[in-house]
């Protein structure tokens, strides 16, 4: 990446501007601690890494100047607490000189009685190996002897300042959520139990609340008080207006990309139309949720040629692929022709003519609704 300004031309980076540009880096806190000659050490670091699992080994940079790098030398011995989210006040204690550091910490003991950080979101106890010096740093390699960890997330350092990684996990765990509900682990109505969840899906509280907030918004959770959420029915409307938009959809994608796509895009539509076709046998579903997601990415594909982020956004809010994993569980459509109808489309965008496309657009979806309402009044009227 060249830069009129990354001060590199003659080897003279200056201070700030490698904190500046390394701080990009994000990395998880940790709390080094040991005890030596009667004394509890620790100290903040970041400068730490998983170095191999065979032996279980952390590599962990201590500057020459930190007391607890020397305890750490005399001890032999050292836990890496890592640190969880909220604990920044814990990460500040640590980082600065202080006669009693672990002043309202919560401390336990581990090997050899070393303290460990009760709160950390996990503690790996290591053994030093070896202990490598070069101007500023001690690098100690360490064996790890015991390695626990708590549920929750971490703490994260990025260009100065403490954060938090919760997406990720909150994405995550909202897939997890997601796929319970559509496929109706819980029965429909019965009210979700937040400690089962958690348990069954090894995810926080707070997190499987947020997850619950998000489906309530997309439709397929019903919130009834503070906390007391169920899954929602789908019903004939909830269909219905699902595949009128999808319809829609995909129609005004068809006006902006017709005639327009390139063949590499239409090759792409086709094998997407085939691997539908590759999970239909005799007229049967040969794996419903490889089907499922064969038809999502088919049609996510087609709405995506438009090249517009909002109607590939507005597609995804349908939950399409949930809503069908709802449907199809437990009912198996007659005559499984939708993936046909899907080599029809190719057909016809590569026929560049939109009357063709509209029509196929139509056919499929009024095919694929049809489907849908037999297997809402297979199921009662309410799946
Ligand atoms: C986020 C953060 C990360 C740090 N990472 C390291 C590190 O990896 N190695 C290190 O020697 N010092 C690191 N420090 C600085 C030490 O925590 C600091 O020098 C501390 O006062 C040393 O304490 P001690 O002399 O009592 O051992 C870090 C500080 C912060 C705030």
């Amino acid at each position: 990446m060249a830069n009129s300004n990354d001060g590199t031309a003659q080897g003279d980076l200056d201070r700030e501007r490698f904190r500046e540009v390394v701080g990009h880096f994000m990395t998880g806190v940790t709390v080094i601690t040991t005890a030596f000659d009667g004394r509890d050490f620790g100290m903040t670091a970041s400068a730490v890494a998983s170095l191999s699992l065979d032996p279980p080994m952390m590599l962990v940079c201590l500057n020459k100047r930190s007391q607890t790098q020397e305890a750490v030398r005399g001890r032999g011995r050292f836990a890496v607490n890592v640190l969880a989210e909220g604990q920044h006040e814990v990460a500040k204690q640590f980082a600065n000189p202080a006669s009693d550091k672990f002043s309202g910490v919560a401390v336990t003991r581990g090997l050899g009685d070393l303290p460990l950080l009760t709160e950390a979101l996990a503690v790996l106890e290591c053994q030093v190996m070896t202990d490598l010096v070069d101007e500023t740093h001690h690098v100690f390699f360490a064996r790890v002897l015991r390695a626990t960890a708590n549920t929750g997330n971490p703490l994260a350092y990025y260009r100065g300042t403490f954060g938090h990684v919760e997406l990720d996990l909150n994405d995550h765990a909202l897939a997890l959520v997601r796929r319970y509900v559509v496929t109706r682990q819980c029965a429909v109505d019965q009210v979700l139990d937040f400690s089962s969840l958690s348990h069954a899906l090894e995810l926080p509280h707070q997190i499987v609340y947020q997850a619950l907030i998000t489906l309530v918004a997309e439709g397929l959770v019903t919130r009834h008080s503070e906390r007391e959420f169920t899954v929602t029915a789908v019903d004939q409307r909830t269909y219905e207006q699902a595949f009128r938009a999808r319809t829609a959809i995909e129609l005004g994608a068809a006006e902006l990309a017709v005639g327009r796509v390139s063949s590499v895009r239409l090759r792409e539509l086709r094998d997407r139309a085939w691997a539908t076709e590759a999970l239909v046998a005799g007229g049967k579903l040969v794996d419903v949720d490889a089907y499922i997601a064969a038809d999502a990415a088919f049609h996510e594909y087609l709405v995506g040629l438009a090249d517009s982020d909002a109607l590939v956004a507005a597609y995804r809010r349908l939950s399409f692929p949930d809503l069908m994993a709802s449907l199809l569980r437990g009912y198996a459509p007659a005559d499984a022709v939708l993936s046909r109808e899907h080599l029809a489309l190719a057909d016809a965008f590569e026929a560049g003519s939109i009357d063709e496309v509209r029509r196929a657009i139509r056919i499929h979806n009024e095919h694929a609704h049809a489907i849908g309402e037999a297997a809402v009044l297979a199921g009662g009227g309410r799946i």
